[in-house]
């Protein structure tokens, strides 16, 4: 059985359980790849997602499709990349299994956001995962939500999802269920919160504060050039600067990476939200009964 993972992982967590599948798959013999889309020129300077994927993705017949939560929603990037595959045919197979990693909070309805897309692009939707997952925000404050996972932990989910997926095996495309109604796990609440109140692209424009450059402490080493996951950093006479602020995911990869204190980003202001959602409390938090957890269909 062929697999292709492809992943948009902004701080690496994402492409962590991307390698935690790959492995998996490895030891029981499957013939997988891993497409790592982060960082990639072609999809953030050329533009040219659809030229990217036919470029670096092999043939495959479940394709495993995973990135982040932001805001409550599958990370926009990740979504346009799924606009951009093909329609199936002998290379592409029509079985996806979206995965996402969130940090604690909720993971919103990033895996409903994706299937929907998945359909209509021809694919169904045979298995899900979510993976609680470090909070990217929280990497320089004293109390960390999640700090070191994905880790050991999520290890016998990843297991369940790849046996889930090899059962697929031999099994005729057009006679395997279509699972994404199980993505519908969130209250009405909580789908009320994420598509009136936090809209990601708003969110971006309008509430996450700006990247800041502090050009008296740079010394233009271009880490935050080499770390920016949509590769909106240009060097412009030796100092970075934003080429275009709007493609910014406020994802703080800049911020967490300059060695010299240069970038400033006030996240901070978020603590007090992100620690009560991180206790299941407060206006953020999904109240989810499950962190963890892969779907499937009992019955395949
Ligand atoms: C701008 C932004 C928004 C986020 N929104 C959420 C959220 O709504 N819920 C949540 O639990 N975690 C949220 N997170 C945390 C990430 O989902 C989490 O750290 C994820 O594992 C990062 O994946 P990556 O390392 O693959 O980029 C957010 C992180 C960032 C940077």
């Amino acid at each position: 059985m062929k697999i292709t993972i492809i992943v948009f992982s902004p701080s690496g967590n994402t492409f962590k359980v991307g390698k935690m599948m790959e492995s998996a798959f490895k030891n029981k013999g499957a013939e997988v790849q891993i497409v790592d889309s982060t960082r990639r020129e072609m999809i953030f300077k050329q533009n040219n997602r659809a030229g990217f994927l036919d470029k670096n993705v092999s043939a495959h017949d479940v394709l495993m499709i995973g990135g982040p939560v932001y805001s409550h929603h599958m990370q926009y990037n990740l979504l346009e990349l799924i606009k951009a595959l093909p329609q199936p045919d002998e290379k592409w197979g029509s079985l996806a299994v979206p995965f996402t990693t969130f940090g604690t909070i909720s993971s919103g309805e990033a895996l409903a956001e994706a299937a929907a897309l998945l359909r209509i692009t021809g694919r169904k939707s045979v298995l899900g995962l979510k993976v609680d997952a470090y909070h990217c925000f929280t990497k320089k404050w004293d109390t960390r939500i999640n700090k070191g996972m994905p880790g050991k932990e999520a290890l016998p989910y990843i297991d369940e999802l790849v046996a889930e997926t090899l059962k697929l095996e031999g099994r005729n495309p057009d006679t395997v269920k279509d699972i994404s109604d199980l993505f519908n796990y969130q209250s009405k609440s909580a789908i009320f919160k994420s598509n009136a109140l936090l809209k990601e692209k708003r969110m971006h424009k309008y509430v996450f504060p700006k990247v800041r450059f502090d050009y008296s402490k740079c010394e233009s080493c271009k880490k935050c050039k080499k770390a920016c996951p949509v590769q909106c950093i240009e060097m412009k006479n030796e100092l970075p600067m934003q080429a275009n602020a709007n493609a910014c995911i406020h994802c703080a990869e800049c911020f967490h990476t300059c060695p010299y204190d240069a970038i400033s980003l006030n996240i901070k202001k978020y603590k007090p939200f992100l620690m009560m959602g991180a206790k299941g409390k407060g206006f953020l938090t999904s109240h989810e009964t499950k962190k963890t957890e892969v779907f499937f269909n009992s019955s395949l």
